[in-house]
């Protein structure tokens, strides 16, 4: 473990410093060093295959980085195994929606809930209390009405609603979200909208990648680009999206 300065872990949430990744040739990621500010909404643009979805399995620890760190409250590691992620506040979606298909929208939410011991021993949580909890994130996303349908039977939509209520069932500060609007109709896009400005209004931090520039421009407060593995240009979306190599690498104008 690292420490680093104090400055940076009051005011970011996570980050990274000098991130490689490589899946054999291929220079998935080459030191990144990117900053996900408290309390906003984040979002990392880029063209395919620039790295955005191995930036956040690295986050996340689905996957192992090759070097440097990644920064969590101000604590740099070198390592990050999945199974810590909840414990460090983190939790993510796939952009390939990962669901248990043979069993009730309700049942999905319990068995994140029920899987983790949150609290071995003195602080087991009882049944009823998981499900209070389930309900709650049915709620926000709403899909209350959909509990007893089964993962298998629900729209596309929903099922990325779905993936999102089993990403919020634990309460942790740090929400990863591998392009969440992406074939959404644009009924279900304002849901998606909704839930990551409730997110932001409780004060959690939030990254999520899209390709849709307007969405990026409505919610995003961070703007983080990439291109081939590496960060292009990071900060206050306005002054982002207002530089020229901005424009040509990326919006193609
Ligand atoms: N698990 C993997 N095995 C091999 N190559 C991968 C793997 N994940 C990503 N890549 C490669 O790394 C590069 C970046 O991919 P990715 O992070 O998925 O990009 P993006 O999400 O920006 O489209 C691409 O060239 C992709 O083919
Ligand atoms: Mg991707």
């Amino acid at each position: 473990m690292t420490q680093v300065p104090a400055r940076d872990a009051e005011h970011y949430a996570l980050g990274t410093v000098g991130v490689s990744k490589n899946f054999g040739g291929v220079q998935a990621l080459h030191r990144l060093s990117i900053s996900i500010p408290k309390g906003q909404i984040t979002c990392v643009i880029g063209p395919n295959g620039s790295g955005k979805s191995t930036l956040i399995n690295i986050l996340s620890g689905v996957l192992p980085m090759d070097s440097g760190m990644v920064i969590v409250d101000g604590v740099g590691l070198r390592t990050v195994h999945p199974y810590e992620t909840p414990d460090l506040g983190i939790t993510r979606t796939f952009q390939d929606v990962r669901l248990f298909n043979q069993i009730s929208v309700m049942d999905n939410i319990m068995v994140v809930l029920t899987e983790r011991k949150l609290w071995p021993s003195l602080f087991q949580r009882s049944k009823s209390e998981h499900r209070q909890r389930a309900e709650q994130v049915l709620r926000d996303v709403g899909m209350w009405d959909k509990r007893d349908a089964m993962a298998e039977d629900l729209s596309y939509g929903q099922r990325k609603l779905l993936e999102m209520a089993r990403a919020m069932a634990l309460d942790v500060n740090i929400y990863l979200f591998d392009e969440p609007f992406a074939g959404l109709f644009p009924q279900m896009l304002v849901r998606v909208k909704d839930i990551l400005k409730q997110l932001r209004a409780r004060e959690k931090s939030i990254l999520f990648i899209s390709h849709n520039m307007e969405i990026v421009r409505e919610l995003s407060d961070h703007l983080i680009v990439m291109d081939s593995g590496e960060l292009l240009v990071e900060g206050d979306v306005d002054e982002v999206l207002a530089k020229q190599e901005v424009i040509e690498a990326y919006l193609g104008a």
